[in-house]
């Protein structure tokens, strides 16, 4: 067994500070810790001059070498947007039938698109597109205004029965319960429950038929397949934008309902419109 060895207490001088019997020696700072340290101030001016360091009111001090990450983030953008320029003039400016027919186009055009719509589109229809109660399913061939290229655009440049666009698709499904009788509605919902392949009270679906050919069929159809030029869903499928049960029809026939979408033409560039229609054409149920 060895004992480490006792350094020995050869000059006690100390800063005469004491507590609890323990005093403060006064050795001096290491050397090299010093110029360390002395390195580090000139450095630190150094950079506070050449960089930006201050904070003032508005912003820093811009620093001699005008060095920014802003504007490096911008420059890096911008080398992207000016690769990117050709393409997307042509995007923005050709007939939007041919967009499909040139792969270099319609690749950049879905590209773009999906990132598009994942950053504007995806909090209402899902971020796969296959929407929401109230938010229609953008992957199926079922279109409440039209599923060809050019309704798409339509659509997503103006919106829909809002108040921001004046070209905005716009129709308006009355609330039946101000304008027919609760067995009437009752009757109504039957015959589309009916129509629509559910079971069905067969003598109330009968009343209902004719309910359906005074009040319903201008705008859905006489035989209830929907019409786009009023956004008025067919309601013979199984595919519901609110809901096919007997409780949810009773609700749509008696309150009426009105989906709203914002004009997209104030917020993103022609180009992008383009894109994320292209995008949305593509996904399946384009025609
Ligand atoms: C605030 C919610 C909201 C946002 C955001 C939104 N939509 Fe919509 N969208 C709707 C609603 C609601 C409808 C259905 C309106 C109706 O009942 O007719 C709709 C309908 C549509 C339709 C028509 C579907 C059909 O069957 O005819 C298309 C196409 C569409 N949206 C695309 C888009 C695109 C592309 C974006 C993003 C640029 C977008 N939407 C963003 C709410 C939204
Ligand atoms: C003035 C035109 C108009 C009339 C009349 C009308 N509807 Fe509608 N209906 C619409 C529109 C437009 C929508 C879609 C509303 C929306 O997208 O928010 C709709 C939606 C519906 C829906 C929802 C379908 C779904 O997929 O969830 C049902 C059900 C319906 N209507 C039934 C009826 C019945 C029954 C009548 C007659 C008693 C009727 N409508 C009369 C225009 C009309």
């Amino acid at each position: 067994m060895t004992k480490k060895p006792v350094k020995k207490h050869v000059d006690p001088s100390t800063t005469g500070h004491s507590w609890d019997g323990i005093e403060e020696f006064n050795n001096p700072l290491p050397r090299w810790w010093l110029w360390t340290f002395y390195a580090c101030i000139v450095w630190g001016i150094g950079y506070s001059i050449a960089y930006p360091a201050w904070p003032l009111v508005k912003g820093a001090t811009a620093g001699l070498l005008g060095y920014s990450t802003r504007a490096e983030v911008a420059q890096e953008i911008q080398l992207f947007e000016d690769a990117n320029a050709a393409l997307d003039a042509k995007l923005a400016s050709v007939e939007l039938t041919s967009i499909a027919q040139d792969p270099e186009l319609n690749r950049y055009a879905t590209a773009g698109g999906a990132a598009v719509f994942r950053t504007n589109c995806s909090q209402c229809h899902g971020s796969g597109a296959a929407g929401a109660k109230g938010y229609p399913n953008l992957l199926d061939d079922d279109w409440l205004w039209g599923g060809d290229i050019e309704a798409i655009h339509a659509t997503v440049s103006h919106g829909i029965r809002n108040t921001q666009d004046a070209d905005a698709r716009f129709s308006q499904m009355p609330a039946f319960a101000d304008i027919l009788e609760p067995e009437e509605i009752t009757a109504v919902v039957n015959h589309v429950l009916a129509i629509s392949g559910q079971q069905a009270d067969a003598a109330r679906a009968a009343t209902g038929a004719t309910v359906f050919a005074d009040n319903c069929a201008a705008c859905h159809g006489d035989d209830g397949k929907g019409m786009r030029e009023l956004g008025a869903p067919n309601l013979t499928d199984a595919i519901w934008l609110y809901g096919g049960d007997e409780v949810t029809l009773t609700e749509t026939v008696a309150k009426a309902r009105f989906g709203v979408m914002p004009p997209w033409n104030t917020r993103l560039s022609e180009s992008d419109i383009r894109a994320v229609a292209t995008y949305v054409h593509q996904l399946g149920g384009g025609e």
